[in-house]
């Protein structure tokens, strides 16, 4: 089975993280533990030793243990790095590449996939330094295990309470079984974030598109084997490593970039939000103000989507493409009449008008909408909604053949 470095941060939920280390030892696996030094200060070390029959690792210079350069050994052994729970302290380390102890040393010297289980206070787990932290570290591939709401160990209701040990073993299970590459061979481009429709130099007209289901898509068709090719509106995100990275800004540079692109993809993921419209005549110089009102005139942009749901090779389903729907209102319904005029496999519609979901937060909540039926994924995090839509977009893809047998190394 997998080496697991269990790496534990000095949390309340400490304590769970026994109970983690079991669950995964039950499982077959091998587990080396790793504490911070506030972690010692909620569990005992002693604790982990026994269950996990190996030395903790408490430091990251205590004598004897860099002879053979500890946490690169460990680094290049270990088939995963599950951390958990893991405090806003550890997620900055991690984002920002700190490595000032063993654990954060481990992160930045490893290849292996990294999971995290976050617990913390809710304004801490809502605070943008935090938020952005998580963003940059969903962006560079890792693995989020959400924390829970309830009641806080501070006393405080809300969300921040490390997920149930049996959640997290079931979320590293599922990570560890995914290691097959499930998509190698395979060539896939995303698009991502917003188009910018330019006014004049310093104007322009876009959308609250922020990128990050289109990121998280990235993040997940690498990780499954991909050679992705990632179409990006402007946005604030970085992009995951491995990632062939297009900057576009309007929708004309977009349906440039991705037909340009079309003809050797297996599949085509339009999760960006194209404007539909585009100042018919973007002036060269800064438009001045005078006192009346201003008109606008907006030409129709290129339906990237829909010409690609005509290409000729979509007589075989080549490239699958996946659509995007956000909607108000009649959600499934706009999305299954979106999916025969667009000629698409798949459209995945989102209903914009929830506050938790879509725009701007980490979360969403997506129907799947095929020629085959209509599936509700609730609520969560955009990583797992990316890693269902590409479970479905593989069930489409076992019938084609690949377009390009290059595998990722
Ligand atoms: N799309 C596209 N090219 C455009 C506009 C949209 O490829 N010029 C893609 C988007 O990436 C998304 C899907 O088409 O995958 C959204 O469809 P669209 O017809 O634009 O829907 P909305 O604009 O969201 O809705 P409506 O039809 O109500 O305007």
């Amino acid at each position: 089975m997998a080496l697991i470095a269990l790496g534990v941060t000095g949390g309340i939920g400490a304590y769970k993280a026994v109970e983690i280390a079991r669950g995964l030892q039950k499982n077959g696996h091998d587990v080396v533990a790793i504490m911070t030094r506030s972690a010692e200060k909620f569990v005992g070390p002693l604790t982990f030793e026994a269950i996990t029959r190996r030395q903790v690792i408490t430091d990251q210079f205590l004598a004897g243990a860099n002879s053979d350069i500890e946490h690169i050994a460990i680094a290049s052994s270990i088939d995963l790095l599950l951390v958990a729970p893991a405090t806003a302290n550890t997620l900055g380390k991690f984002a920002n590449g700190l490595a000032d102890d063993f654990l954060s040393s481990l992160y930045t010297a490893t290849r292996a996939p990294v999971m995290i289980a976050p617990a913390m206070n809710t304004n801490m787990f809502d605070h943008p330094a935090v938020a952005r932290n998580l963003d940059v570290l969903v962006a560079r591939g890792v693995h989020v295990v959400d924390p829970g709401s309830g009641y806080l160990a501070c006393g405080w209701i809300g969300k921040g309470r490390l997920a149930e040990p049996e959640d997290v073993v079931a979320a590293a299970e599922r990570l560890l079984r995914g290691r097959s590459t499930s998509l190698a061979g395979r060539q896939v481009l995303i698009t991502a974030g917003p188009t910018f429709e330019d006014i004049d130099p310093v104007r322009f007209v876009g959308n609250r598109s922020s990128g990050r289901m289109g990121y998280a898509l990235a993040a997940d068709a690498l990780r499954r084997g991909a050679a992705v090719t990632l179409v990006s509106g402007p946005t604030q995100l970085t992009a995951p490593h491995g990632a062939t990275v297009v900057k576009v800004r309007s929708a004309a540079d977009m349906h440039l970039a991705v037909m340009e692109r079309a003809a050797g993809q297996d599949a085509i993921i339009m999760s960006a939000a194209v404007a539909d419209y585009t100042p018919a005549q973007p002036a060269g110089q800064k438009v001045k103000k005078d006192d009346g009102p201003v008109t606008l005139t907006l030409t129709r942009t290129k339906d990237i989507l829909g010409e690609l749901g005509r290409m000729p090779s979509r007589a075989q389903k080549v490239p699958v493409l996946v659509g995007f729907a956000a909607e108000t209102n009649d959600v499934v319904d706009y999305a299954k009449s979106k999916l025969v005029q667009k000629g698409a496999d798949m459209i995945v519609a989102n209903d914009v008008s929830r506050s938790d979901a879509g725009f701007d937060v980490d979360a969403n909540a997506v129907w799947l909408v095929t020629a085959g039926g209509v599936e509700a994924i609730p609520l969560q995090a955009k990583s797992a909604v990316a890693a269902k839509i590409l479970d479905r977009l593989e069930h489409f893809l076992i019938a084609a053949p690949a377009k390009d047998a290059k595998v990722r190394a």
